[in-house]
């Protein structure tokens, strides 16, 4: 009945099918769009809400040494200035002479074949990118004069508390989520004496003045992290690190991402608070393997500089002796395990000569659960199919849909992942049945209304 098309996905058909279906829009639209700022809508905010949750049931409600977070955004000047960030959180960018447009510098290197990344030297950069002089040219006028590498802080500024418009000791918007964990760090260990090691996890926005925000949900200003520091004694590093790489490896592929666009990617340069350093990579439609999740060794560097910068002790104490706890860290962008999951479930089929789109999220993770579907908007069928709805509403994510055929219908619900389909027809009435019609087989069940939501619930896992 149904044949799989052999088809390359490409970003582009994606990201259109993400704005026809309600699940990502860009920023500001009307007003022409804003870079690098991405609005979810009612069923992406749906699908992200879906991975969020997966995330915090399995890191922090599944795991008695971890706990939950949810700090202020705002910090205090001098956390952005111990982290490090004001100094050594920047990427290297140049100018074109003739139009002025900025050409992040690392990454015009690589479309050339030159290994560079944002972590080398200003002067390594520089020496790279006048031996490449000629070979890259302006994105704008296709011209190849630049200016010198220079480094440009990535920090973005707010007048938080500032009334005086000269902002000389700016509140940051936070350039990573996890700062707020080490803040707390003391305050946790004083509540609920955790022994170590032991994990603090949270969700967050962070903000970086990205020079090109580009690839979608890929590379923003504005975007989610969800992070987790594990505090663990000095000597205990390697081991744990190989530990938490695999339970990272193991929850990817539980979210239902196939193993095969997975890998591993170690880095060569360190970012500044990092000793060792590797990336889960996601094998993008279009975009190729890119980053995902960074999982980081920051050895005892945020909380010794956080004890420095605040004068605030937040050594560890056990058994007599005293130490500054290490951290490895887990740092996955919500954004791109977002566009990682709508690459790998968008496919496209024939069936009876026309193309069906079908978005084959995993059950747990799709924004609607089940569609109730009436035949035909009499009120013999749209009241038993809305007393239907609302006797399901309160366990499955339901939809209520009576526009247009029910063919169009079922496409319209496959489009946006629905694993089930009730569909209340002219015999219900009659029979006490629905029709259950299954997302990826397309195969048709009658079932008792009374026996529905155990069905259901069967079906969905
Ligand atoms: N606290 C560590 C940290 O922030 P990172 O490697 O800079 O490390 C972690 O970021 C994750 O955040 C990345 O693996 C990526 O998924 C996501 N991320 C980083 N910059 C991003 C951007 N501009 N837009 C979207 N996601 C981004």
């Amino acid at each position: 009945m149904k044949k799989e098309e052999k088809f390359e996905k490409t970003m582009e058909e994606i990201i259109s099918w993400s704005k026809r279906r309600g699940f990502v829009y860009q920023g500001s639209e009307i007003y022409g769009g804003l870079g690098g700022a991405f609005d979810f809508g009612p069923l992406g905010v749906e699908l992200l809400n879906n991975i969020k949750s997966f995330w915090w049931k399995k890191v922090v409600q599944d795991r008695p040494d971890y706990y939950g977070l949810d700090s202020a955004m705002f910090k205090h000047p001098k956390v952005w200035e111990a982290s490090g960030h004001t100094m050594g959180f920047s990427d290297p960018v140049a100018e074109c002479k003739n139009c002025n447009t900025r050409v992040r510098v690392d990454k015009e290197l690589n479309k050339i074949g030159i290994e560079a990344d944002e972590k080398m030297s200003e002067e390594n950069l520089n020496k790279l990118f006048k031996e490449a002089a000629g070979k890259i040219k302006c994105g704008k006028c296709g011209k190849g004069d630049f200016t010198d590498v220079r480094k440009f802080n990535l920090l973005i500024r707010s007048n938080y508390g500032d009334f005086t418009s000269k902002n000389s000791d700016p509140v940051f918007l936070p350039g990573e989520a996890c700062q707020g964990i080490y803040l707390n760090f003391k305050n946790v260990v004083d509540s609920f004496h955790p022994k170590i090691p032991f994990g603090i996890a949270q969700i967050g926005k962070a903000f970086r003045n990205e020079i090109s925000p580009r690839n979608f949900l890929f590379r923003c200003r504005e975007f989610e992290q969800a992070d987790t520091q594990y505090f663990i004694k000095p000597d205990e590093n390697k081991e744990k690190y190989e530990d938490i790489k695999r339970e990272r490896w193991q929850w990817y592929a539980d979210l239902g991402l196939s193993e095969e666009n997975l890998r591993w990617k170690q880095h060569e340069n360190l970012v500044f608070y990092a000793s060792d350093a590797w990336d889960i990579e996601y094998n993008f439609p279009t975009y190729g393997f890119d980053e995902i999740e960074g999982i980081h060794d920051r050895t005892d560097y945020d909380l010794a500089q956080h004890t420095k910068f605040s004068g605030v002790d937040l050594s560890y104490g056990e058994n007599g002796e005293k130490f500054i706890p290490w951290v490895l860290e887990t740092s996955m962008g919500v954004g791109r395990v977002f566009l990682a999951m709508i690459s790998e479930a968008y496919s496209k089929e024939e069936v009876k000569g026309e193309t069906r789109i079908v978005m084959k999220f995993p059950k747990k993770i799709a924004p609607v659960k089940v569609a109730i579907l009436p035949l035909s908007k009499k009120e013999e069928l749209t009241k038993p199919a809305m007393e239907i709805f609302d006797s399901l509403k309160d366990k499955f994510v339901c939809q209520y849909d009576e526009t247009q055929s029910i063919g169009r219908r079922y496409r319209r619900q496959d489009e946006i992942g629905t694993p089930l389909c009730v569909t209340v027809d002219f015999d219900t009435p009659e029979d006490k049945a629905v029709t259950v019609r299954d997302r990826d087989s397309m195969e048709q069940e009658r079932v008792k209304i009374d026996e529905l939501e155990v069905y259901l619930q069967k079906k969905l896992g």
